[in-house]
């Protein structure tokens, strides 16, 4: 009977740890050790051959936060994790590489504050790795950006501050690094009504004090931008809180606009409500040529911790991509590489 016990405690471990080779979106996505993956709302950067997974670490219990009307559910914050892999299938923790400040009650990074949508980029000229993400307080009104920075991807990130970009309020954010070097922060502002884009200092520590206004009163956010033959791409949710909506792209010949808007890129069930997710990043995929993988997070607003990733195919047309569902697939099929 031991023995018995023994095989089948044995399989299923071996199971936990059994290698992954394709993407199954909505499924519970685990690491190499088997634990959950927690990295939400995440950004991925590629650096010396490893892909750096980093994301929102959310609590264990989530709450509505008080006295606030709309649906504030929320999670302390436990700050933002890394994850790394060669094969994007496989992923090792990396632990917690911007640790919140559990001290200083007035931090913009304890644990009762709102830490999301981290994107972190490598400054060339700096020798240093650079992490955007949206810092809020708990009632979502201090809507700011904060910038943290670290001589490793895998940190710890040491925090600078949070601001209110060109004078401006962020939310949603990202950023994007161009082939030339110079970066920019693209964050939903004005009241959530407008998208704005603004280069980063040569740091990539601080905004340049300018900005484009883009999607003017379209209330868009969860920005996610990537370029392919010299068009940027920005896709984006409307405003409806934690919950699904359509997805909207766009395209623009510079990255800070004038962007048109494309419509849906999704299509099969659901895409109308982007399969019950929302846009968080588009990863170029190395050394595959025309290969980006759309990155979306399907929340679980009463359960935050247990929000699942969709990872699907950009499949690319004469007038710009469409996002299909596939419930299972994996680089080396033919649903990415558009020869
Ligand atoms: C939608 C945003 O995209 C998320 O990152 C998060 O801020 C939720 N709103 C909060 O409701």
């Amino acid at each position: 009977m031991r023995t018995l016990a023994f095989l089948v405690s044995s399989i299923l471990a071996y199971t936990a740890m059994a290698a992954v080779s394709a993407f199954s979106s909505g499924t519970l996505w685990t690491d190499t050790d088997g634990n959950r993956i927690n990295a939400h709302g995440g950004g991925i950067m590629y650096h010396n051959g490893t892909y750096y997974w980093y994301g929102e670490c959310k609590g264990e219990l989530t709450y509505r936060s008080p006295g606030v009307g709309w649906e504030a559910y929320r999670t302390e914050t436990g700050g933002v994790t890394c994850y790394s892999s060669q094969d994007l299938y496989n992923w090792k923790y990396e632990g917690v590489v911007l640790e919140p400040d559990t001290v200083n009650t007035y931090s913009d990074i304890h644990p009762t504050m709102v830490i999301e949508r981290p994107k972190v980029v490598y400054n060339e000229a700096t020798g240093k790795f650079v992490m955007w993400m949206h810092i809020d307080s708990p009632n979502y009104s201090k809507a700011s950006a904060g910038v943290a920075v670290s001589d490793s991807p895998t940190g710890k990130f040491t925090y600078i501050e949070s601001v209110h970009p060109n004078g401006q309020i962020a939310r949603d954010l990202t950023v994007y690094k161009d082939d030339d070097g110079k970066a920019y922060l693209i964050y939903s502002s004005e009241g959530n009504a407008t998208m704005q884009i603004s280069q980063l200092t040569p740091d990539y520590l601080k905004t340049v004090g300018t900005y484009t206004r883009n999607f003017i009163d379209k209330s868009r956010e969860a920005p996610a931008i990537f370029k392919r033959n010299g068009k940027y791409y920005i896709v984006s949710s409307g405003c409806t809180g934690w919950s699904p909506n359509e997805a909207e792209y766009a395209v623009a010949d510079c990255v800070t606009g004038p962007y048109t808007t494309l419509g849906n890129p999704c299509t099969g069930p659901d895409a109308d409500k982007t399969f019950f997710g929302q846009s968080t990043f588009v990863l170029p995929v190395e050394g595959m040529h025309d290969t980006f993988i759309m990155m979306f997070d399907r929340w679980n607003k009463r359960d935050l911790i247990d929000s699942r990733y969709l990872w699907l195919p950009i499949q690319f047309n004469e007038t710009g991509f469409t996002v299909p569902w596939v419930d299972n697939w994996s680089l080396n099929n033919n649903l990415v590489n558009n020869k």
